[in-house]
């Protein structure tokens, strides 16, 4: 486990601390004993004047800066250094542009949102009191909701957001996700992942839209402006938002075989057309509508790392596309670009064209090693001007300079976490991605699903039916997301009890402990939750476990022909079901639905009827990937797929 407190807590503030200084008030002000707080000597400083223009302001303050300052802004540690305690500490004297917390990285005084929000209003406060008073950025995993956070809303994650196909409701998803983010007093998601997927080998296949660039531009932008607001409105990059990262930057859904941080083996040729006439697509509509940063890949094209591809971000990315904003690496990214040494590495990174270098814990050599490759040449003060001033641009056009710590705005949106506005759109996006792909007939008059909704005595199976940590996948409170109840929210199994009350929901573990006069199994199967690398299926069958396929089987052999079997899938991807496949009178794919599970029995007995469509290709067996867009008989549902509860096809 790579990214957990691996360090001794320490209490780095006390409880309720409120911070109302804003960095242009440090001038003059009472501290809190009383005395006066030492003179300001930028108070009248043109880039303290919210007045100015952004661009007379960084040219002010970059015209102040020495490197080691312009050096520091460059640079993004993580929190849980010393367990959060120097965190402080180097924010103040270092002057730091950024923090983070990567996955599962939360206060060592506990996970809740208040002691987030005092962890991180504590760094802004730290900031504050730095030499200049740059506000930091402070960057978080908010891909599916405020995910690392406990008690947050967690939608679904994006694949299960693909198969909704709603862009005005991924727009609301966003602009929840960041008023739940800045509740905490986060300014900045890592969100959302703008790759089109292909091969579900991959572990983070679940994090992209879908296979379809269309959809994944439309999706893509439309989370884009929930996150940061419309560009073309007054709420742009307001408080009511913060700052997104498109990520990652590019081509990690093309790689061979799957391997996440892979390589995409395809000629000069077919890459440059790949990418300009498809891949890009999302990326140019990102931009178009204001994304203020793009975080890079760790992924290679044909050997080079995207890190150390200065073709790609410097003269594609901020050249031809014109790219204004922040390009930040990611998590450790230096470490993968070529050279045996650190300070070669680094200086490839640079030079390519990174602005913002996210070292968690190397931060202090990524800091000093950079300030030498300055002084002896390796790296240019211009190419360190062109980053700081991006970053410094962002950072003034976010108003984050006259915001004030722990505003009100903020501490009200920390109470709105997990409120029952944001966990009804929570279920709604769970009820619209429910992708239904196999609905038999059980009689002249019934499907599967129409005699599910009509029975009265249903059997309930699989562990996943009732484990809220399994229903929300990995980037779930912890980096890889773990079973168990990990978070609040409603599993489906509660939900099947609270919407269809008048029912009998008997879980059973296995067959032979279904009564007689079950008139309905619904079995929930699927995978367990995982992150990155760990998630890479390396046994290339990908098929549906032995548990869930067992309990299919024996459920179907049990009750006979005219009881039917119904399976919902709690999935990231498409699995090879074939062991069980024949013994299906039902199935549907809930993806990864988050904590508000309900929304699933608001398909199945309420009135809701589906609408989520496949938004990849489902093959017959993993073993047919390669050829799944060009050969249907390999196919076990197209691309689009989704039926309604009498049988026939959404689309
Ligand atoms: C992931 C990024 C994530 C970052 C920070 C990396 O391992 O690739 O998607 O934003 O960690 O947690």
């Amino acid at each position: 486990m790579r990214k957990i407190n691996l360090l001794p807590a320490k209490k780095i503030a006390s409880a309720g601390m409120v911070f109302v200084l804003a960095a242009s008030m440090l001038s003059g002000c009472e501290k809190k004993d009383g005395s006066k707080a030492e003179k300001d000597p930028y108070a009248k400083a043109v880039f303290r004047d919210a007045k100015a223009s952004t661009e007379d302001r960084v040219k002010d303050l970059m015209s102040k800066m020495d490197i080691n300052d312009k050096i520091a802004q460059m640079i993004m540690a993580e929190r849980n250094v010393d367990g959060g305690g120097a965190a402080y500490a180097m924010v103040k004297q270092y002057g730091l542009g950024a923090m983070l917390s990567g996955g599962g990285s939360a206060p060592t005084s506990g996970n809740n949102p208040e002691n987030w929000s005092e962890e991180i209003n504590n760094y802004k406060k730290a900031a504050s009191e730095s030499k200049f008073g740059i506000p930091i950025l402070y960057g978080v995993d908010s891909v599916h909701g405020n995910s690392n956070v406990y008690g947050t809303t967690i939608f679904p994650h994006q694949i299960g957001l693909g198969a909704t196909g709603d862009a005005e409701l991924v727009e609301k998803i966003g602009t929840v996700t960041a008023s739940e983010t800045r509740g905490i007093g986060s300014n900045y998601a890592f969100s959302p992942v703008l790759g089109v997927a292909y091969d579900e080998h991959w572990g983070r296949f679940y994090e992209c839209f879908g296979e379809n660039t269309d959809l994944v531009t439309e999706l893509g932008t439309a989370y884009v402006n929930g996150l940061q607001g419309r560009k073309d409105s007054d709420d742009f990059l307001s408080q009511n938002h913060l700052l997104c990262s498109i990520k990652h930057f590019v081509g990690e859904g093309q790689v061979k075989n799957g391997y996440n941080q892979g390589n995409v083996e395809m000629d000069a040729k077919e890459w440059d057309d790949k990418l300009k006439n498809d891949i890009i697509k999302p990326y140019v509509s990102a931009i178009e509508a204001g994304a203020q940063t793009l975080m890079v890949s760790y992924n290679s094209i044909n050997g080079v790392n995207c890190h150390e591809n200065k073709e790609l971000i410097t003269d594609y990315l901020k050249g031809e596309l014109g790219f204004k904003g922040i390009v930040i690496s990611d998590y450790d990214g230096v470490e993968h670009c070529k050279g045996a040494e650190y300070k070669v590495q680094l200086a490839e990174c640079v030079n390519a064209g990174v602005d913002m270098l996210m070292e968690p814990l190397d931060w202090q050599n990524c800091y000093y090693t950079m300030i030498n490759l300055v002084n002896d040449g390796t790296v240019s003060e211009d190419r360190i001007n062109d980053a700081v001033s991006r970053i410094l641009t962002v950072k003034f056009d976010a108003g984050l300079f006259e915001e004030k710590i722990n505003s009100d705005i903020e501490k009200e949106q920390l109470k709105q976490i997990g409120s029952e506005e944001h966990r009804t759109l929570a279920r709604q996006a769970v009820s619209e991605s429910l992708t239904l792909l196999k609905n038999e007939k059980m009689s002249d008059d019934k499907t599967a699903i129409q005699t599910l909704a009509a029975a009265n005595k249903i059997a309930v199976m699989g562990e996943a039916a009732d484990d809220i940590g399994t229903q929300c996948g990995g980037w779930t409170i912890s980096w890889t997301g773990s079973k168990g109840k990990t978070t609040e929210g409603t599993t489906i199994l509660e939900g099947f009890k609270q919407v269809a009350s008048d029912k009998e929901f008997e879980y059973v573990d296995s067959a032979d402990k279904i009564s007689a006069d079950t008139q309905a199994v619904v079995v929930v199967a699927g995978e367990d939750p995982y992150s990155e690398t760990q998630g890479d299926s390396t046994g290339f069958g990908l098929f549906l476990d032995e548990e869930g396929t067992t309990l299919i089987n024996e459920a179907k052999a049990k009750v006979g022909d005219n009881v039917p079997v119904i399976v919902i899938l709690v999935t990231g991807r498409p699995l090879t079901l074939r062991d069980s496949y024949d013994n299906i009178d039902a199935l549907m794919s809930a993806w990864l639905p988050g904590s508000e599970c309900a929304g699933i029995a608001d398909v199945l007995f309420g009135e809701k009827e589906f609408t989520g469509t496949s938004p990849v290709t489902w093959p017959v067996t993993a073993f047919d990937i390669s050829n799944k867009l060009v050969d249907d008989s390999v196919v076990l549902f197209k691309y689009g797929t989704g039926l309604k509860k009498d049988g026939s096809s959404i689309k």
